[in-house]
């Protein structure tokens, strides 16, 4: 589910170190390499088959408001996504469900330099930006632990736990007013 009709795509977003911007065909290829990674997928349900992915993602991927390309040196390393959660899933905060969901995926060899954190923080600012106001849920395996980790930084907070997909869930929620609290 995408976030429907915020006003998309906005210019793209720089960072210190990186830019955040919507997808085109150009980036298909690392994309499909993030999705058939196995060390990525290892808390996410697991890579999908290459063959799979080469038949089934689109010319342009990614192409929905929310889904932002990471960039390095004008290198795609990665994704930050924020999706309309479906409400049937386990876990809200707002009373009919639907929540802004945030994701992060980088490729391995962009991990331990902080650059998920600072991608998200700025996906983060532009949603508060654009529907202010809302929070934002993550969803994440408690033993994924560069993933609680960034949680944290970003400054989400427990909501609760549970089982799913065989394995411990961790639900959290941010808002900008909570941020500005800290
Ligand atoms: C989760 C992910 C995006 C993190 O990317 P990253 O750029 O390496 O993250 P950052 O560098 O911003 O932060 C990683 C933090 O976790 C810490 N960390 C790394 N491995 C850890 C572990 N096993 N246990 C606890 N903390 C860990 C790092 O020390 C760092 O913390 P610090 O900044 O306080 O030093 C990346 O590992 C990834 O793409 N994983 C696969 C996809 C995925 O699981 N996404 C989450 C879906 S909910």
């Amino acid at each position: 589910m995408d976030l429907g009709t915020v006003a998309w795509p906005p210019a793209p977003i720089t960072t210190e170190r990186l830019v955040l911007r919507e997808s085109e065909a150009r980036d298909r290829a690392a994309l499909i390499e993030l999705f058939a990674s196995p060390e990525v997928g290892t808390y996410i349900g697991g890579a999908r088959p290459r063959d799979e992915l080469e038949r089934a993602v689109p010319e342009i991927p990614g192409r929905r408001p929310g889904f932002f390309v990471i960039e390095l040196d004008a290198a795609v390393i990665g994704v930050v996504t924020l999706d309309r959660r479906d409400p049937e899933r386990l876990g809200r905060v707002l009373p009919q469900g639907g929540e802004a969901e945030l994701g992060y995926l980088l490729l391995p060899s962009a991990w331990g330099h902080g650059y998920a954190a600072e991608a998200a923080a700025a996906a983060l600012a532009w949603f508060a930006r654009t529907v202010p106001g809302e929070p934002v849920v993550l969803t994440t395996q408690t033993a994924n632990g560069s993933s609680m980790r960034v949680a944290a930084k970003l400054g989400f907070t427990e909501v609760s736990r549970f089982e799913q997909y065989g394995a411990e869930q961790w639900f959290g929620a941010w808002s900008p007013q909570a941020l500005a609290a800290r």
